[in-house]
């Protein structure tokens, strides 16, 4: 839902961007005062357009950090330890139950990696940075039972995109 927002928005503001970019280019070439005058004014109005919009959003969006997952932790976390190889996930154990908090140790054997979780419409549920030398703690809650993907998001060489690997959810009794 937040993902899909976000997407539009920034769907619309390329094409707003594109926009002007287009409409300066058009008349770059003109010497007119006219034009210039109309260009500065319209560059100080996009600039508070911008300033009313992004403000409060920057705002709003921050009190969300940590971004922690909604859902209430229920019980011992389970415990999952993830390691980024050059091009190679280790999670151990790949099987965890549902509704239940699970706890990601993550780190790297070499490179730096970005640890991502995906469920099964390739939506990011969880992410942190898979750091040489360093654990990064990562809590999850997983709503459903299934398969997900854990794919790196960073970029660490040439087989970078075939980092993945799964983790199987199941149903928690
Ligand atoms: Cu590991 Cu990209």
């Amino acid at each position: 839902m937040l993902q899909s927002i976000a997407w539009q928005l920034t769907t619309v503001c390329v094409i707003l961007l594109v926009l002007v970019f287009g409409y300066i280019a058009m008349n770059a070439n003109s010497r007119s005062q006219v034009a210039a005058d109309s260009v500065a004014r319209a560059r100080s109005w996009v600039f508070w357009v911008l300033v009313v919009i992004f403000v409060p959003t920057i705002g709003y969006t921050l009190t969300g950090l940590p971004y922690s997952p909604p859902n209430v932790r229920t019980g011992e976390p389970v415990h999952v330890n993830a390691v980024g190889h050059q091009w190679r996930w280790e999670v151990d154990p790949a099987q965890v139950p549902s509704r239940r908090s699970i706890e990601f140790h993550v780190t790297s054997a070499d490179v730096n990696h970005g640890f991502a979780i995906y469920d099964a419409d390739l939506k990011v549920v969880a992410q942190t940075q898979a750091m040489p030398g360093y654990t990064n703690v990562l809590h999850v809650n997983f709503d459903r039972p299934g398969t997900y993907r854990v794919l790196c998001l960073e970029y660490c060489g040439l087989a970078h995109h075939s980092m993945m690997t799964e983790i199987t959810v199941t149903e928690s009794d």
